[in-house]
């Protein structure tokens, strides 16, 4: 079956005559329960059928939906593939967390920082509760070695030929579900008072989280002669009068779409500005959508790596990795890296677990959240810093106190100097942090000093023989040597390579040798290496 030219009814509202033209179909959306019929939600209107049956020989169908099942209570289930994207480095972390959570396997894309998972539409709401993931998508087609053509033009053309061909039913079922899943969420929780904004949908243009080796843009699309129309959909006035008719009566709402592409790879006859481009304006003329780069509804991706190619769209309106942090510091660490580095020396109950440079607190917090058996104490020198990590705290019980949750979260927050930590010797099982740069924050000279001190105190801390470390930095080359001069105390176990923020960062695990602190050359505090130091930093600037 193939959907043609349908509009959607983005509200549980009854049809109205709304003079458009070409005549448009629309979404049951009461669950179908008449096992007799095509368990289809999205309905062709005859025009479209007609054109259907004209193209039938040339346009492959798209995945039958009449394999789902149907259940009284939860509507029509099929089975899709949804994309996730993960902190680089971290994919087989977000797969296990994948299989842990919702029971599948994940296959880890070659084009890191990706993974895809299939799933039935009852585990849809599931999925966005994923500590490791960013973004989500349904997938709609996927392509391992697509032939790209030799020009520009022809490749070009046939990616506008694909739009009519490719089998969008399914993921926009999924896509329209996800919709409904929101709405109720929004109106438990919110009352009347977001009801208006949430039917606007103020779909903001994403945080540019972009891979450094990824070319990402997001385009003006190619306007259609209303394009005035759709400029003045989006205008503050025209808005109120919209969410005004809301109440009053049913709307019927033309579907505002986007296409963001990603393109990964130099063997490109094209940009991905040129393919979002014509992508998109046959996706605008195949479903009469209107094209609408900030006030979307749909936003359908166009991922490109190499030979291969994804077509999806887009589950998740802002990253997910900002969920639980309302209060931002200049180096915040996304919370799904978070997540991955505490997977990573695995949290046990009663762990006592320190973040002693903990900026937003967002490494602890995570933590308190996910890992709830383990208690968590973050520290920064900076007040600043300090303050954050509270507020954000004191956010996140605020709001579960409303919600009448008697817990509090397992995390205390302390100012001090990470050099004299007011922490008992032997006393701490993990230590994870994300240490100074040296480039947004703090800086490369004074690395040299902090690091090993920061080495070492940690060493203090943590239990001997059992204790673990995992810590995030760029300054590969000042930790590198920090940690060959404390050889005694802690032994490198792994190292994950990670992208953060566009650097490319490793998150280093480290186990606490046996050897009592105070005990070995690398305690004293006078270290050898003053010299050394200013020698290497030498090097350092040589070589960059
Ligand atoms: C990369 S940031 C941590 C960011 C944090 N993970 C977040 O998500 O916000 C490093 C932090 O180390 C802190 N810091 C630097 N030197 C310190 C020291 N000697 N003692 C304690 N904290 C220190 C800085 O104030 C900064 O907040
Ligand atoms: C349908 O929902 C019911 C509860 O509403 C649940 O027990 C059942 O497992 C669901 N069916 C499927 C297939 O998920
Ligand atoms: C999908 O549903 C989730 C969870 O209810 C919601 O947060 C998200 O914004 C929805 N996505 C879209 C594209 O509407
Ligand atoms: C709806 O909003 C009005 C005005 O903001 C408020 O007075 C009323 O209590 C709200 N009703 C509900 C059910 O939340
Ligand atoms: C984190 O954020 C999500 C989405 O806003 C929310 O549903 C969840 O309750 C939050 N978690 C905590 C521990 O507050
Ligand atoms: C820890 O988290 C689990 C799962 O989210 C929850 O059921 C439990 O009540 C939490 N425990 C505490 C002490 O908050
Ligand atoms: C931190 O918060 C305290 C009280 O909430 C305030 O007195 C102090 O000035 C704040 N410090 C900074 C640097 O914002």
């Amino acid at each position: 079956m193939i959907s043609l030219s349908f509009l959607l009814f983005v509200d549980d509202m009854a049809p109205q005559a709304s003079g458009l033209s070409p005549p448009v179909t629309f979404i049951a959306l009461t669950p179908c329960l008449d096992r007799s019929r095509p368990q289809t939600l999205l309905r062709m209107s005859s025009q479209a059928e007609e054109a259907a049956e004209q193209t039938s020989n040339t346009v492959e169908a798209p995945t039958s939906s009449s394999s789902t099942e149907t259940d009284p209570t939860n509507g029509t289930i099929i089975t899709v593939t949804v994309g996730a994207t993960v902190p680089t480095g971290f994919e087989h972390t977000a797969a296990e967390e994948v299989k842990e959570k919702i029971g599948v396997d994940a296959r880890v894309s070659k084009d890191r920082g990706r993974i895809y998972f299939p799933i039935t539409t009852d585990k849809l709401f599931q999925v966005h509760l994923l500590r490791s993931v960013d973004n989500l998508f349904v997938v709609v087609a996927e392509y391992d070695h697509y032939q790209f053509k030799e020009s520009k033009e022809e490749t070009l053309n046939e990616l506008q030929e694909l739009a009519s061909k490719l089998p969008w039913t399914s993921a926009l079922e999924v896509w329209r579900l996800n919709r409904t899943l929101k709405k109720k969420k929004g109106h438990r929780k919110a009352g009347n008072a977001t009801r208006a904004k949430s039917n606007a949908e103020p779909s903001e243009v994403p945080a540019a989280a972009a891979a450094a080796e990824t070319e990402q843009q997001e385009l003006p699309q190619v306007m259609s002669p209303d394009d005035d129309d759709a400029k003045a959909e989006v205008t503050p006035d025209s808005e109120t009068r919209q969410q005004d008719l809301e109440d009053t009566a049913p709307e019927v709402k033309l579907i505002k779409f986007r296409v963001t592409c990603n393109r990964a790879g130099d063997k490109h006859s094209f940009s991905s500005n040129e393919a979002a481009r014509d992508f998109g304006g046959a996706v605008q003329e195949f479903f009469q959508w209107k094209a609408d780069m900030t006030k979307f509804d749909i936003e359908v991706l166009l991922n490109i790596h190499n030979d291969e190619v994804v077509i999806g769209i887009a589950l998740t309106e802002e990253s997910l990795h900002r969920r639980n942090i309302s209060h931002f510091g200049p180096t915040t660490l996304r919370s799904t890296l978070c997540y991955g580095m505490l997977r990573l020396c695995k949290p046990q109950e009663s762990d006592i677990i320190l973040d002693p440079m903990c900026g937003t607190g967002a490494i602890p917090l995570e933590g308190a959240i996910e890992f709830n058996e383990s208690f968590y104490i973050a520290g920064d020198n900076n007040d600043m810093a300090v303050n954050r990590t509270v507020n954000n705290i004191c956010h996140i019980q605020k709001r579960r106190a409303d919600k009448g949750s008697p817990c509090g979260l397992p995390i205390d927050t302390v100012q001090w100097d990470l050099s004299n930590l007011p922490i008992r010797t032997s006393s701490v099982d993990i230590i994870i942090t994300d240490m100074p740069f040296g480039k947004r924050m703090g800086s490369r000279k004074k690395n040299w000093d902090l690091y090993p001190s920061c080495l070492r105190e940690m060493a203090r801390v943590c239990r001997p023989g059992s204790g673990k470390a995992v810590l995030l930095t760029q300054d590969k080359k000042c930790f590198a040597k920090a940690i060959s001069r404390m050889g005694g105390l802690w032994r490198k176990l792994h190292t994950v390579w990670v992208n953060v923020g566009g650097l490319h960062a490793g998150v280093y695990l480290l186990k606490r040798t046996g050897s009592v602190f105070g005990q070995t050359p690398e305690d004293v505090h006078e270290s050898r290496g003053r010299g050394d130091a200013q020698k290497d930093e030498r090097d350092d600037k040589e070589l960059c």
